[in-house]
């Protein structure tokens, strides 16, 4: 059986539940906080308890539950649950919640926590489709972000009623991504995230390509996407627009981004081809055939009967090298940035040379690129969030934080049999540092453009 990512362990994080018909669905986000080490303290607000009631935060977060200021005053909750905090998601996040964090409200246990809180922020809002897109949400949304709060785009799809549309809250899975990657992201201000790729573009592949043999037959790999998705929640938080190629990936789409999906390494070869010249940073995370059918059968291919022993002889031909032909094909040899991961099984491959920079080696994110060096291209040490201090007193730290087990680019030093780095640990060490534009573009022109989404 597979073990759990222990992404939060021994990390603080405050759910604040707002009064939304999709509370339900932070209770599945709550257990999976817990179920990975986190100790959770949910403050709901007064409206939300009439959707889910306090027994059920009590029972999954193993603490009392608070809405007002005046309970338990000797606590002094309304200052402590913010300062302790080391990661507060407010799910679902409703318009009146909006309005009230924009102006800095504190009639609540909530609203008070936000104002004390130094922690990353990530808000799920959920209304329907009007109320989304009415122009004084959208001008709450615009400032909170530009605060550094990470406001999550809602989901589109069915609604409370009988419509649909944006305004869903995101599935729990999505969130627990979307958290995952804010504890674990570069802080700045007031222990806000730092939005260092605002107004930078990334194309992301992910999954794994399947090639086709017959109408019912395919050559595949077993790569899940999570990688891919672990990378696009990353840049998503500091945020870029992501852009997600996604090669049979059954994932909720990470909040916010483009989703494009694909079946084979051809399609994804030409959608990679139309779209990496309008991107910074182009990351081929997604595990692409090197071989495909070199006919398809147009009907089932089948076994002989009157003979045991015959199988059918299958000829295969090699795919396009994605990664090569994007190096190629740059116009400008500083855009977009290109990076790549090999998987390898056993020892390390050898790298072999190439006229354009080296090949990626083994379980390596590494640059493939004419200008930059696999250097460049490195996995950089952060202090995990999980090992912030302790400052608990009544709202204990139950466990250890785990150190980081990665060093700078040295996956391919681990004699783990995983065929790529786990994402959980490539997302909390804060991932790839990709230097968009190196030696072409001065030191000046990484610094975030302002004047773009301000997302
Ligand atoms: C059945 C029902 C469903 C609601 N769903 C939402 C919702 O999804 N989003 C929202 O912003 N408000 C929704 N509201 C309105 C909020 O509950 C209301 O604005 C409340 O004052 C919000 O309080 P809070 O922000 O303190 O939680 C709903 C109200 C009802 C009666």
């Amino acid at each position: 059986m597979q073990s759990l990512p222990r992404s939060f362990e021994g990390a603080r994080v405050l759910v604040g539940i707002g009064g939304g018909i999709a509370a339900y669905k932070t209770a599945h986000l709550v257990r999976g906080l817990v179920g990975e080490g986190a100790d959770v303290r949910v403050v709901p607000t007064t409206a939300s308890l009439e959707f889910v009631g306090a027994a059920t935060w009590e029972a999954l977060s193993h603490h009392p539950v608070l809405t007002s200021v005046f309970e338990d005053v000797d606590e002094v909750a309304h200052v402590r649950f913010g300062q302790e905090a080391d990661l507060v998601v407010i799910a679902p996040a409703t318009a009146d919640l909006l309005a009230r964090m924009r102006i800095g409200r504190a009639d609540d246990l909530l609203s008070a926590s936000l104002l004390v809180a130094r922690a990353p922020i990530v808000v799920a809002p959920a209304m329907h489709t009007e109320m989304w897109e009415h122009a004084s949400v959208r001008e709450n949304v615009d400032v909170l972000r530009r605060r550094g709060i990470t406001v999550l785009e809602p989901a589109v799809g069915r609604l409370t009623g009988p419509d649909s549309g944006p305004g869903r809250l995101p599935e729990p899975a999505a969130l627990l991504d979307a958290a995952r990657a804010a504890i674990s992201a570069p802080r700045g201000e007031h222990g806000a995230i730092r939005r260092d790729l605002l107004g930078r573009e990334l194309l992301i592949t992910a999954g794994g390509t399947r090639e086709d043999l017959d109408p019912v037959r395919f050559l595949a790999n077993h790569s899940s996407g999570k990688q891919g998705w672990a990378l696009a929640h990353a840049a998503l938080v500091r945020g870029a627009r992501v852009r997600l190629a996604a090669a049979n990936v059954e994932l909720e789409t990470p909040p916010g981004a483009e989703r494009s999906d694909v079946g084979s390494a051809a399609e994804l070869a030409s959608l990679v081809a139309e779209q990496r010249g309008q991107v910074d940073a182009l990351v081929m995370a997604a595990a692409v055939a090197d071989f495909t059918a070199a006919e398809r059968a147009g009907s089932k291919i089948k076994k002989d009967d009157g003979d045991d022993d015959s199988v059918p002889a299958i000829a295969l031909r090699r795919t396009e090298d994605i990664l090569r032909h994007s190096v190629l094909d740059r116009a400008d040899a500083a855009r977009p940035a290109i990076v790549g991961f090999a998987a390898e099984t056993g020892e390390r491959a050898p790298p072999p040379s190439t006229s354009h920079g080296p090949r990626p080696a083994a379980r390596e994110p590494t640059c493939w690129s004419s200008t930059t060096s696999a250097q460049e291209c490195s996995v950089r040490r952060t202090t995990p969030c999980a090992s912030s201090t302790a400052r608990g007193r009544k709202w204990p730290v139950r466990r250890a934080a785990r150190p980081l087990s990665l060093t700078p680019c040295s996956m391919s030093s681990s004699r783990s049999s995983r065929k790529y780095p786990d994402p959980h640990d490539l997302q909390r060490a804060a991932h790839l540092h990709v230097r968009i534009g190196h030696r072409r573009a001065p030191r000046q022109d990484l610094r975030p453009d302002l004047r773009r989404d301000p997302r």
